[in-house]
């Protein structure tokens, strides 16, 4: 009874060695004694140390291995679960649920689990952790990371009887003590406790927003935890901003300044003036209704264009490009465009016919007006200046001349030198009559969508 009493006053008994072969055989006598509750405490990692002490191999790596393997169940069974069973996806005919698609997530998953439970199962195992140890509180003991060795027997154990203990480390050291048990206060501070207690609660909070968002629904936009640059204060074209003074976020340029490249100063190439001549407004072009300005316009072409058989070629393609839809590859206004037009009588919604270019009117202008129409358009005509470069306009122009000259609106054989054969233009009644022979409907049908 006194021996047990004394076994709770002591945290156990303390045993000094001064080389590594007194204190293997001592470990290997308290081995062999059958203790299980004791340590050695050596200043270097001694070979053939835990031998001596008859420890067990872990079992840390049979937790692991049970724990990656309960990994796995769950990576598949939330891959099945969420694949092939709560949300079945079928994409691109691919099975809902297939081994080989699911290995890169298991495998993740078993990662997961056994590095969590190697690094946790690792403190728990070696009760880590340990923030206090009586034997810290010795004096002798501090030598044990510098030059002594060290073992302890602790009362804790079972079989642990303090003489018997002594008696058994005493065959290989004289130098002894009883470790008392460390009676200082081992409580955390309370505001310690009142702190983790806080963060407990407040790691709850995300996973509560997540649940809420899982089943409430907002009509706010979502939080936007990191906003990033996604909602910066800046400029955007067309728009308002307030950092300056009109209050536009777009600048005009400065006054007096030309853009590189932008430099007009030949008028003939770019406005289709004599040079000095003042110029036409960026305006729709009518004839007659420019402010009664007079414009000295020019009457054949820039000197920067040379006019030759490259620049009509590429004129043809150009127009091709740019107004054949409408005015007709021939410059007979039955463009495309035209023709469809006319024949869903789009003049009834204000449609404005594409004029024929070989027409008296036409010819009439001079070449800087014709250039002048092709860049910024005329009545209810379009401009394509911001489309075709000026000299590709100029190009056009030619090519115009060129159709005006070459044809000529044939009305009749007899207006032809003899030999050539007579293909008159086509009209509209032509082509509605042809159009109406390659697939006449049955008679009082209408095609879906055509009704008029
Ligand atoms: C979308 C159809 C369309 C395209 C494409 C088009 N035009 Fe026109 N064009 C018209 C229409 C419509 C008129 C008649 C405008 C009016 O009188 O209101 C017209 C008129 C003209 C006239 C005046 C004819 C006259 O007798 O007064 C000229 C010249 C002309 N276009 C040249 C061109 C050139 C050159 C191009 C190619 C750069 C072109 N057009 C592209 C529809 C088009």
């Amino acid at each position: 009874m006194s021996d047990q009493k004394k076994n709770d006053e002591i945290h156990g008994v303390v045993a000094y060695f001064d080389d590594v072969d007194s204190v293997m055989s001592a470990a290997r006598k308290v081995r062999d004694a059958g203790y299980k509750k004791w340590d050695t405490y050596t200043p270097f990692p001694v070979h053939g140390i835990d031998e001596a002490m008859g420890t067990k191999p872990t079992i840390l790596p049979w937790i692991v291995l049970g724990m990656g393997l309960t990994g796995m169940a769950c990576g598949l069974l939330l891959q099945w679960y969420t694949n092939a069973y709560d949300y079945v996806f079928l994409i691109s005919g691919k099975p809902n649920w297939s081994l080989p698609a699911n290995i890169p997530v298991t495998f993740e998953v078993v990662i997961l689990f056994s590095a969590y439970t190697a690094f946790f199962a690792m403190l728990g195992l070696n009760k880590l952790p340990h923030l206090s140890n009586p034997l810290h509180k010795l004096p002798k003991f501090r030598r044990v990371t510098a030059d002594r060795f060290a073992i302890c027997v602790e009362a804790k154990d079972p079989n642990f009887d303090a003489d018997r203990v002594r008696a058994i480390l005493g065959a290989n050291t004289s130098e002894m003590e009883d470790c008392p048990v460390d009676t200082s206060r081992a409580a955390l501070p309370l505001w310690f406790h009142a702190v983790m207690a806080l963060v407990t609660c407040a790691t709850f909070i995300p996973l509560s927003l997540a649940v809420k968002g899982r089943f409430a629904t907002s009509e706010k936009p979502r939080y936007h935890v990191w906003p990033d640059m996604d909602f910066q204060r800046k400029r955007k074209t067309q728009t308002g901003w307030e950092g300056f003074e009109d209050g536009r976020s777009m600048r005009l340029p400065v006054e007096g300044t030309i853009p590189r490249g932008e430099l007009r100063d030949d008028f003939e190439l770019y406005f289709g003036v004599a040079q000095g001549s003042s110029v036409p407004p960026r305006a729709t072009y009518e004839a007659g209704s420019m402010g009664g300005e007079k414009f000295e316009w020019l009457q054949s072409f820039p000197t920067a264009v040379v006019v030759d058989e490259a620049l009509l070629e590429r004129g043809r393609e150009r127009y091709g490009i740019y107004c054949g839809v409408c005015h007709g590859a021939q410059g007979n206004g039955l463009g495309a465009v035209a023709l469809r037009a006319k024949a869903i009588d789009a003049e009834q919604w204000g449609w404005v016919s594409p004029k024929a270019l070989q027409s008296d009117s036409a010819k009439a202008y001079t070449n800087g007006e014709l250039f002048h129409i092709a860049s910024h358009g005329i009545s209810s005509m379009k401009g394509y200046g911001s489309q075709i470069t000026p000299k590709d306009r100029w190009a056009i122009v030619a090519f115009v001349r060129a159709i005006q000259a070459s044809q000529a609106l044939p009305k009749a054989p007899a207006d032809l030198p003899a030999g050539v054969d007579f293909e008159p233009v086509p009209t509209i009644k032509d082509v509605r009559l042809s159009e109406a022979s390659v697939d006449a409907p049955a008679s009082g049908t209408e095609p879906a969508g055509e009704a008029r």
